[in-house]
């Protein structure tokens, strides 16, 4: 940021400075509903997920390249999944074993098999448990694969020196992982002084707009305001 700033030479007094940053975290409906990026379980697709695909690896590599203890971890840091355990063995069982490309592997071959999983594992656990379980097994693997979360805590570093006299910021998060670090840089801002005002509490998304976009449900607004 500090140098996307310095580049752009922002005009007036604080040059290189900004008088309002807006973070919409996350990926894009355009990704999403692109079934060759891979981001979503609902169209088949390469298993990819790289919201640059110029850089780092696939969803796909990364399954392969993880053991099953760090892929139970990353899906229970990055999405809270219950069933992290079963879910990571189901995956690097079914990518170990066979010859297949890594590259072979799709969206939906993952879909079905986290749900075959969790059904002979649970037999009584809902369809809407299931599809919970795999929507948050993409979260887990689309935030490792683009390192979301060191991104979002370099964002948060910087952010106090890229803002002018009085300057605001507000990010938009979608799951709790992000949520919660804004919230905790923007008190520790607060507390030392970087920040002369934050939210006391998130905003989200009203009952009307959530009808009209039921993406912003998971939608949670923070904001800070630098000393004058
Ligand atoms: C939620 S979307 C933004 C949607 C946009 N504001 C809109 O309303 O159409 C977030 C975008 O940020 C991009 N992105 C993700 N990580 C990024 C990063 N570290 N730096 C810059 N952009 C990033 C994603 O590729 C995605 O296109």
């Amino acid at each position: 940021m500090p140098q996307a700033l310095a580049a752009h030479g922002l005009p007036g007094a604080n040059l290189g400075l900004a008088d309002v940053i807006l973070a919409d975290l996350g990926v894009s409906s355009m990704q999403l509903d692109n079934p060759d990026r891979g981001f979503s379980h609902k169209a088949s697709g390469p298993l990819d997920m790289r919201m640059n695909p110029t850089r780092g690896m696939p969803a796909s590599q990364l399954i392969a390249h993880l053991s099953a203890e760090q892929l139970a971890t990353l899906l229970d840091e990055n999405a809270d999944e219950p069933h992290a355990e079963l879910i990571a063995g189901l995956l690097k069982g079914q990518f170990d074993k066979t010859d297949r490309a890594v590259g072979e592997y799709t969206t939906t071959a993952v879909d079905t098999l986290v749900r075959a999983g969790l059904a002979a594992a649970f037999p009584r656990l809902t369809q809407e448990r299931a599809t919970t379980s795999v929507r948050r097994t993409f979260q887990a693997l689309r935030i490792a694969v683009n390192d979301e979360l060191a991104a979002l805590d370099a964002l948060l570093r910087v952010l106090p020196h890229c803002l002018s006299p009085g300057g605001r910021v507000a990010i938009l998060t979608f799951h709790s992982g992000e949520d919660r670090r804004v919230k905790k840089a923007f008190q520790a801002g607060y507390r030392s002084g970087v920040y002369a005002t934050v939210a006391d509490e998130v905003i989200r998304a009203s009952a009307e707009e959530r009808r009209t976009n039921p993406r912003a449900s998971s939608a949670k607004l923070r904001w800070a305001i630098t000393p004058a």
